[in-house]
C-alpha cells in the first residue's frame, strides 16, 4: 500500500537514497570489472601505488558515511514519542490480535482474520478481519504491543510500523496516520502453524467519527 505516515515517507526516502548510492557503485565497480577483460596485464614498472590505495580506502569510508548518517537520523526518528493523543496497546496471540483503548473505559476486544469461505464480496482474502482497528487521523498515536504466548510482531507496512510483541515485555512505539482509509498489515514472526492468518486492519477515520465509535 501507498505510505500513509510521516515516518514511512522517511522510510522510502532512506531506501531511495540507499539505492541510488548502491547502483553508484555497482556501475562503477561493473565498468572496472568489464574493462578488466581488456586489459593485457603488462606493465614493467608498476610495483605499488601509494596514493591510489590511499583514495580507494578512505573514499568508500567517506560514501559508507553517507548512508550512516542518514539511517542513525532514521533510527531516532521512528523512536521519537511526540505527546501521543491516543494510545492502543495490541497484544498477539496464537493466532489472533486483541486491542486495548486504555485511554477510554479500557475498550477491549480481539480481532481474528475472517476465512476465505465466510468473506463478503467485497473483502480483502487473508487481509479483513472481524472487529477493525478504528483509529483517528492527524493524530499522534502511541502503540504498545506485547504478546500473550509466542513472539509475534505488529507490521503495517503503509504506516512504517514494525513491533516485536514478546511475551513479558511490553514494546512501545508511535505513528501518525496522515489520511483516511483501510490499512493492512500482517504478524511478521514465524509464530507457529497460522503465523500467516493473523492479520491486522487500521481503519482511519477523521477524529469526530472516531469519538462517535468510541462511544
Ligand atoms: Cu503471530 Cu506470526
Amino acid at each position: 500500500q501507498d505510505s500513509a505516515s510521516p515516518l514511512m515517507e522517511q522510510l522510502i526516502f532512506f531506501h531511495d537514497h540507499a539505492l541510488l548510492i548502491l547502483v553508484m557503485i555497482t556501475v562503477l565497480v561493473g565498468y572496472l570489472m568489464f574493462m578488466l577483460f581488456f586489459n593485457s596485464y603488462i606493465n614493467r614498472f608498476l610495483l605499488h601505488g601509494q596514493l591510489i590505495e590511499m583514495i580507494w580506502t578512505i573514499l568508500p569510508a567517506i560514501i559508507l558515511l553517507f548512508i550512516a548518517l542518514p539511517s542513525l537520523r532514521l533510527l531516532y526518528l521512528l523512536d521519537e514519542i511526540n505527546e501521543p493523543s491516543v494510545t492502543l496497546k495490541s497484544i498477539g496471540h496464537q493466532w489472533y490480535w486483541s486491542y486495548e483503548y486504555s485511554d477510554f473505559n479500557n475498550i477491549e476486544f480481539d480481532s481474528y482474520m475472517i476465512p476465505t469461505n465466510e468473506l463478503a464480496t467485497d473483502g480483502f482474502r487473508l487481509l479483513d478481519v472481524d472487529n477493525r482497528v478504528v483509529l483517528p487521523m492527524n493524530s499522534q498515536i502511541r502503540i504498545l504491543v506485547t504478546a500473550a504466548d509466542v513472539i509475534h510482531s505488529w507490521t503495517i507496512p503503509a504506516l512504517g510500523v514494525k513491533v516485536d510483541g514478546t511475551p513479558g515485555r511490553l514494546n512501545q512505539t508511535n505513528f501518525f496516520i496522515n489520511r483516511p482509509g483501510l490499512f493492512f498489515g500482517q504478524c511478521s514472526e514465524i509464530c507457529g502453524a497460522n503465523h500467516s492468518f493473523m492479520p491486522i486492519v487500521i481503519e482511519s477515520v477523521p477524529v469526530n467519527y472516531f469519538i462517535k465509535w468510541i462511544s
